[in-house]
């Protein structure tokens, strides 16, 4: 038999993930300038973590083990529960695109709130499901109303992102329970918790309090901003076993490196966790300090409770993000939205406030 003819067909792929917009990478920053577009902590790993991190990887000729267990104990021990209610994951996307695919199948529907964090349309679409995006309110917050309202018998997962991201609105502790409570038992709650430790306002959500209090609820929080490991890819999830065990199942064996729980682990030491713990702090002092400044000046910035503002620039953005490029920073910009800028190294702020006060 001949070999069919090399034609010009195109391979068939499935249409609606060959529409996805590809992943948009952040624009490097210019030299002597910012990249605040991606929500990255300014600092380098403290010198524990970077040694422990150099001491695994003299060891990558070996597979990591399959299921992180010495983190997951260690974070067990930390949030008293076992081991097996803990999930390690690639970083909290992975987290959430196993949760979703373990729940959600063709024909059915994920609500989240819109705006929001840019990967969850691709996640829903990729497992074949719905995206039911329901609009934030005024202030930018997640209409939690909305959204319990917009759960039907499709729905199988609703993701509440706490602070949310790009717009920096948490949700409050009052809110969510009001929320869970409305919302049926058998439909999972994500709560994305990814920016927690940033968080301020007494009256928001901690995801680590209601553990056990839902039997369809899962916390998912990560290593990536708080504790700068964004470039190893580590994040958890905190939740009942039985959906754990179906997210395990949809994930790509193997995906988190004995480089990143080596990181985690030592992140967690308390030497190092108080010093990063620290940063933290002096970030979300910062955030504020930035936030004022710009509701000086005339901005309408929402609450920020992440380590990033927002800045409703509405039919502006593509002309301010513009103008912050030429002064060397580099921003997350939705045009026709906002734009999102990370908080950074102090000199950043500078050089913020004086273009950012010529442009309100
Ligand atoms: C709301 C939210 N969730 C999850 C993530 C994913 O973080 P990672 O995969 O690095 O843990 C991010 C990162 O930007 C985020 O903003």
């Amino acid at each position: 038999m001949t070999a069919p003819e090399p034609t010009n067909a195109q391979v068939r792929l499935r249409p609606e993930i060959a529409a996805l917009p590809p992943y948009r990478q952040g624009r490097p920053a210019p030299a002597n300038g910012f990249k605040l577009s991606s929500n990255e902590n300014p600092w380098p790993p403290v010198p524990a973590v970077e040694r422990a991190i150099a001491a695994a990887a003299a060891e990558v000729n070996r597979y990591p083990d399959a299921t992180a267990l010495v983190l997951r104990e260690k974070l067990a021990e930390r949030y008293g529960v076992t081991a097996d209610e803990v999930l390690v994951g690639a970083g909290s996307v992975s987290l959430l695109a196993q949760f979703v695919l373990a729940a959600a199948a063709p024909g059915d529907e994920v609500v989240y709130s819109w705006r929001s964090f840019e990967a969850y349309p691709g996640l829903v679409t990729v497992a074949g499901a719905r995206s039911v995006q329901v609009p934030n309110r005024a202030d930018h917050g997640h209409d939690l109303e909305a959204m319990a309202a917009a759960v039907t018998d499709r729905t199988r997962v609703i993701i509440v992102c706490s602070p949310n991201n790009p717009t920096g609105v948490a949700v409050t502790r009052d809110e969510f329970e009001r929320f869970m409570a409305s919302v049926p038992a058998d439909r999972l709650v994500l709560l994305d918790e990814a920016y927690a430790e940033f968080v301020r306002d007494e009256a928001s959500v901690v995801g680590s309090d209601l553990i056990g209090r839902y039997p369809n609820l899962v916390v998912l929080r990560t290593f990536s901003k708080a504790y700068g490991l964004a470039g190893v890819r580590v994040g958890y999830a905190i939740g009942p076993v039985e959906i754990l065990d179906a997210a395990r199942a949809t994930a790509i064996p193997l995906g988190v490196t004995a480089v990143a729980t080596a990181g985690a682990l030592a992140a967690l030491e308390s030497d190092a966790e108080a010093e990063l713990l620290g940063r933290v702090d002096q970030l979300a002092h910062r955030r504020d300090d930035l936030r004022d400044a710009l509701i000086a000046q005339g901005w309408a910035i929402p609450e920020a409770q992440g380590n990033f503002v927002w800045l409703p620039t509405g039919e502006r953005t593509t002309e301010v993000a513009e103008r912050l490029f030429d002064v060397g920073i580099v921003a997350r910009a939705f045009p026709g939205d906002g734009i999102r800028v990370s908080v950074g190294e102090p000199e950043s702020v500078d050089v913020l406030l004086t273009v950012l006060k010529e442009l309100v």
